[in-house]
């Protein structure tokens, strides 16, 4: 069980995105249930590399549809980075009970302050192409 349920009010308005956006609610929420149970050795591994692979492909994703649709935010692609580069530090092939608090952290971080405030500014420049 996640920590934060979906709302309509966090969606982009492109579907492709606003269900990477659910999947990475889904995906923390994995990581709560592991941190919970306790059950490190046999899960961390899987859940780390689940995390970095989606983490990469949804920044792809994102910034192939900046260019697609004209949208300029070298911040925004910035922050991207800086989370990837977060990533990168974290000891993947000692993935305990501190580095899946560490993913943990970094999911929560990626959802609460990017993924709802800094995608909802692409979703507005999307809106206003429409008017
Ligand atoms: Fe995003
Ligand atoms: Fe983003």
């Amino acid at each position: 069980m996640c920590y934060r349920q979906w709302e309509k009010t966090m969606e982009v308005g492109i579907i492709e995105l606003d269900i990477q956006h659910r999947n990475l609610l889904y995906i923390i929420g994995l990581l709560e249930d592991v941190l919970k149970e306790g059950n490190y050795t046999k899960q961390a591994k899987r859940i780390l590399r689940e995390f970095d692979n989606f983490i990469r492909y949804h920044f792809k994703t994102e910034e192939d549809m900046f260019i697609k649709y004209g949208y300029s935010d070298q911040e925004h692609i910035d922050t991207h980075n800086e989370i990837l580069a977060k990533l990168d530090k974290l000891d993947k092939s000692n993935c305990d009970k501190k580095c899946l608090n560490a993913l943990l952290k970094l999911g929560k971080f990626l959802f609460d302050e990017h993924t709802v405030k800094m995608d909802q500014k692409f979703a507005d420049y999307l809106k206003s192409l429409e008017s």
